[in-house]
């Protein structure tokens, strides 16, 4: 599911990562189930998830043996080899796994990556309609399902609380997801939303709302087929009731909701690797306030470095540097979505957006989302455009700082001047608005800008995005290594732009 990391901690300039753990892990620890804190034994209502793969089991302790001597290893020149060796390692654990739920889907299997057989496509023809199940799926019987009605606002802050308190964690725990309420109403409404995607669990005696999964309608196009697809996001899962295979239950559920309107794909991404992402992909952050970025821990001073000089490193001038740039209007829509349209048409897989999407996807909200235009001061014309969304986080167990602000990068197209201008101009708008930080996906076009304008790799691993029920073509980033682009942040979330590749063809992964 829409895998995200919270602020991934960043090296200050010049240093190596501080965490070499390589866990792709997203959210907070399991909980033991020795808490006495209710249970749901038997979750799933899958019969097919039985407990095998030895080899397998082998496989991951060989990893994690692999992984704790590379950590035992002096943090030297060697440190980042060992690093991405460490990481590859994990990667590997992931893929030789057993995945007991995600093995019996209609998703890309790790066992397929090299057959040259398996083809591209749905993995199932569209289903028949008549022949989705009509009831919801099983829960243990002390909850109950509940569709979480987003236009109340009772509802919607019981979502906040279930979030902002469970929702991803670094893997550190450190930095944990804090999505506004505003914020969630904006990713959980667009043009043709259904409620009943918004899907909540609630223990039956006291109705807390305990468990989460959601999803929006989104046209994707997979080479040349546009497919009207589920964008799946928000998976949580209180605390307390992790590990017990209860989120197979919610996506199966989530599942047939969306089959229910005749909707047969999916795509998601996720901080953890499961069967089969088509790409991954790397956050880069931009630090905008140093100081209060080291003294949280999110970044480090590097050696040799004084704070003075770090802040004095990451200074942005005062005023943006592109003739006509403004904040986007309501007349800018055509003008935006005919760049977007474009740009977007490059990409072996893009979403599908019209002006309606883009109206509500990209004037500013305060404190959601930011989108600034470039107007031709001479003739007027709209020639480029870039935006960013808001996504704090909670600082945890910090006596000085609770909320670390951060912009997400989220749309940009540079036509009359180069991109890395405009995202300069970008960092000088969130400094203003007084972001700490500034995030960016290693994507599309992204990464030849990143090292120029001092974003640094997170160590908040890789991000992956998958889909279901669809065969999409080789996953460029398989072996590990980082893209250079496709897979884009659409409604602050999830995917999806493959970059056009000559050489990009089957089999998947
Ligand atoms: C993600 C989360 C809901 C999973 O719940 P859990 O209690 O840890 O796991 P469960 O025992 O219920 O289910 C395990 C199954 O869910 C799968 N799963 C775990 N995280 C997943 C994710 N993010 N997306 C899709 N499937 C996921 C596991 O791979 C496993 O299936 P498998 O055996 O086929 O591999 C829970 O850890 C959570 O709320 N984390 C914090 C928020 C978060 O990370 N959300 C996901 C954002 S991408």
């Amino acid at each position: 599911m829409t895998g995200k990391k919270p602020a991934g901690k960043v090296p200050a300039a010049g240093v190596r990562q501080s965490n070499g753990s390589g866990s792709d892990r997203g959210g907070g620890s399991p909980v033991s189930s020795s808490t006495g804190e209710p249970t749901t034994a038997a979750a799933s209502s899958s019969t097919s998830e039985s407990i095998s793969g030895e080899n397998a089991n082998n496989n991951i302790e060989q990893g994690r043996e692999l992984t704790s001597q590379f950590g035992k290893l002096e943090l030297s020149q060697l440190g980042k080899d060992v690093e991405n060796l460490s990481k590859r390692a994990q990667k590997q654990m992931a893929v030789e796994k057993r995945h007991l739920f995600w093995e019996t889907q209609p998703v890309g299997q790790f066992k397929d990556r090299n057959n040259q057989d398996v083809a591209e496509g749905s993995i199932e023809p569209s289903g028949d309609l008549a022949s989705v199940r009509q009831e919801p799926y099983n829960l243990p019987s002390t909850y109950e399902w509940s569709t979480c009605d987003i236009n109340d606002e009772n509802t919607m802050k019981e979502i906040y609380t279930l979030l902002t308190n469970n929702y991803v964690e670094d893997d550190d725990n450190m930095f944990r997801f804090d999505y506004s309420v505003e914020f969630l109403r904006w990713a959980l409404k667009p043009p043709g939303y259904f409620s009943d995607w918004h899907i909540g669990v609630r223990a039956k005696g006291s109705k807390k709302l305990v468990a989460l999964i959601t999803g929006v309608p989104a046209k994707i196009r997979v080479r040349d087929q546009v497919i009207l697809m589920a964008e799946i996001n928000f998976l949580c899962v209180h605390k307390k009731l992790r590990s017990k295979r209860l989120a197979p239950v919610l996506i199966r559920e989530v599942t047939r909701r969306v089959h229910l309107k005749d909707i047969w794909h999916a795509a998601y991404t996720a901080g953890v690797v499961i069967p089969t992402p088509i790409c991954t992909c790397q956050y880069w952050h931009r630090s905008l306030n140093p100081k209060k970025l080291i003294d949280v821990g999110f970044s480090r001073l590097a050696p040799r470095m004084t704070m003075s000089r770090t802040i004095k490193l990451y200074r942005l001038p005062e005023e943006t540097s592109t003739p006509g740039f403004r904040p986007m209007e309501r007349r800018d829509v055509p003008a935006v979505t005919h760049l977007l349209q474009n740009y977007l048409a490059q990409f072996q897989v893009a979403p599908v957006l019209t002006e309606e999407d883009i109206e509500y996807l990209l004037l500013p909200i305060m404190n959601v989302v930011n989108s600034y235009v470039v107007e031709n001061p001479a003739s007027h014309e709209i020639t480029d455009f870039c935006s960013f969304y808001t996504l704090p986080s909670t600082i945890i167990g910090n006596d000085n700082y609770s909320l670390l602000k951060a912009a997400y990068s989220y749309y940009n197209v540079a036509t009359s001047v180069p991109l890395l201008s405009l995202m300069s101009d970008a960092l000088i708008m969130a400094k203003r608005h007084d972001y700490d930080v500034f995030n960016a996906l290693d994507i599309m076009h992204n990464e030849p800008f990143l090292k120029d304008l001092k974003f640094g790799p997170g160590d908040a691993h890789k991000w992956e995005l998958s889909t279901s029920a669809i065969r999409l073509g080789r996953n460029v980033a398989g072996d590990g290594e980082s893209t250079s682009g496709f897979f884009l942040g659409i409604r602050h979330t999830t995917c999806l732009c493959h970059r056009a590749e000559p050489s990009f063809s089957p089999p998947f992964l």
